[in-house]
């Protein structure tokens, strides 16, 4: 695959959105072609399941049948997007990938990991992330920023601090198994401190390109 695939992951209110908005606008500026996406959504299908995911209307919803939705937005968005853009050489930023699933599913409610991977495994059809930034957020903080914000709080945010806490800690698991993929970013500092480590972790990446296009 020509592009590179680059993934925010974090607790709400970590700063994933503000982040990938300006790394985006950060990489136009030096001209690469850059694509911006968000999960669960970021297509058609994918918004409408995004909606019955988030709507407080739906509290309902199995968490089997849950997994199952963000996998089948997370497969259209993977097919659709993803996959087409890497091919056309662009730099894919995505607002969260299946990290979320385990992190939120998983080590939050306790749903079995295994099976987690074992849902998502058709989903994205082989594809991993060329980097994940974790935005390592601490949870009273992020309470503290939602609300501020205005922001509503959706089913999930509604959530108690405790889960943010599980999920946090199942995030810094994953990137535990997995360091050479991960990069852990301390979230609670001033926007331009995070996006300067972030605009380091991203050179890494972009640089291995130019590298191995040279030695070719
Ligand atoms: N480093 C930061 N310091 C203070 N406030 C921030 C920082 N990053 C983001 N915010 C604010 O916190 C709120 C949540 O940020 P957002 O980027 O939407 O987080 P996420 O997408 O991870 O949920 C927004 O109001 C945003 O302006
Ligand atoms: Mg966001």
């Amino acid at each position: 695959m020509l592009g590179k695939f680059i993934v925010f992951e974090g607790i709400d209110g970590a700063g994933k959105t503000t982040q990938l908005d300006l790394l985006g606008r950060e990489l136009e500026n030096r001209g690469y072609p850059v694509v911006y996406t968000r999960e669960p959504g970021g297509t058609r299908v994918g918004e409408l399941i995004r909606e019955i995911l988030l709507n407080p209307l739906y509290g309902e919803l199995a968490p089997r049948a849950e997994a199952f939705l963000y996998a089948a937005a997370r497969a259209q968005l993977v097919a659709q997007v993803i996959i087409p853009a890497l091919e056309a050489g662009k730099i894919v930023l995505c607002d969260r990938f299946v990290d979320s699933s385990l992190a939120y599913q998983g080590f939050g409610r306790g749903m079995d990991i295994l099976m987690l991977e074992q849902i998502n495994r058709p989903a994205i059809a082989g594809l991993v992330p060329d980097l994940v930034l974790l935005l390592d957020f601490c949870c009273d903080d992020a309470i503290d920023r939602l609300s501020r914000s205005g922001r509503g709080a959706d089913r999930i945010e509604q959530e108690q601090q405790e889960f943010y806490r599980r999920v946090r800690l199942g995030y810094l698991s994953l990137a535990g198994r997995e360091p050479g993929r991960y990069n852990i970013i301390d979230a609670n500092r001033p926007v331009d401190l995070v996006l300067c480590d972030i605009l380091k972790a991203v050179g890494e990446v972009l640089n291995e390109v130019t590298e191995r296009n040279n030695r070719a």
